[in-house]
């Protein structure tokens, strides 16, 4: 969407602190030996909470509140009851919501406790490559630029990006125009920032895979070779200058 208004900036303020908050919550109440499925039904009663409703359960009816992703898994993680968390497992979690008609969305990997598979290097480059990504972003920039910089920064610290899984417009709904931004350089496409849209930016910094594929549930993807994917997403709005960046208060960055 595009933000034209007081009032449609502060619903769109509104359900992306529902998410960041959520995600933060989420992030922080994971613990070994937990389910997937009651890390899942904790958010799910925060963002109930707020009066948000669960975007993926209402746009595709996603067994789920929110995505967990774990290991292999890359996203569209089914939150199950059989997936029991491992110290050191990477997680990740994405939290997208509605309220009021305003759509936000954002994500996050993290290492479970002790890094004891050295999951950390991957995790903090797709954080600082999310924040490399977005302090680019203003208002005529090509989107093709912003995933060549992502390629670029992951080639320089020897990771590669996913290329079918990519960040998307959002707002009055939960994928909308643009619904391509990916973490490559396309050149064929010539689409830029406009002022004022509404975008969620995602990273997905690989070990080694390049592509995502079903892992045949009809939701996870993952990769075939067993390479660990890590993925940060902000919502944010275009401006002239830095962006605005909706969901902050997640903290993946801290
Ligand atoms: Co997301
Ligand atoms: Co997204």
């Amino acid at each position: 969407m595009s933000i034209t208004s007081d009032i449609e900036l502060s619903g769109m303020q509104k359900i992306s602190k529902a998410v960041a908050i959520t995600l933060k919550q989420m992030r922080e109440h994971a613990k070994p030996g937990m389910s997937a499925k009651e890390l899942d039904e904790y958010g799910g009663k925060i963002l109930s909470e707020w009066g948000a409703a669960s975007a993926p359960k209402l746009t595709y009816g996603f067994p789920g509140w929110t995505c967990i992703s774990v290991n292999n898994e890359i996203a569209h993680g089914i939150p199950s009851k059989k997936k029991i968390f491992m110290e050191g497992d990477l997680i990740n979690i994405d939290v997208s919501a509605e309220l009021d008609g305003y759509w936000s969305d954002n994500g996050g990997s993290f290492v479970l406790g002790q890094d004891i598979n050295n999951q950390l290097p991957l995790v903090n480059a797709s954080k600082r490559i999310l924040y490399t990504a977005i302090s680019q972003i203003k208002a005529g920039v090509r989107i093709a630029d912003i995933g060549g910089l992502i390629e670029t920064e992951a080639k320089k610290l020897h990771y590669k990006v996913i290329k079918n899984l990519v960040g998307h417009g959002v707002g009055r709904s939960l994928h909308e125009e643009p619904f391509e931004i990916p973490c490559y350089y396309d050149r064929t496409n010539s689409a830029k920032f406009n002022l004022h849209s509404v975008v969620a930016i995602e990273t997905f910094i690989s070990t080694n895979a390049t592509i995502a594929e079903e892992k045949g549930d009809g939701w996870t993807f993952v990769t075939k070779d067993g390479s660990f994917v890590a993925q940060h997403e902000h919502t944010i709005v275009v401006t002239n200058g830095k962006p605005v960046i909706l969901t902050e208060s997640n903290g993946i960055w801290n």
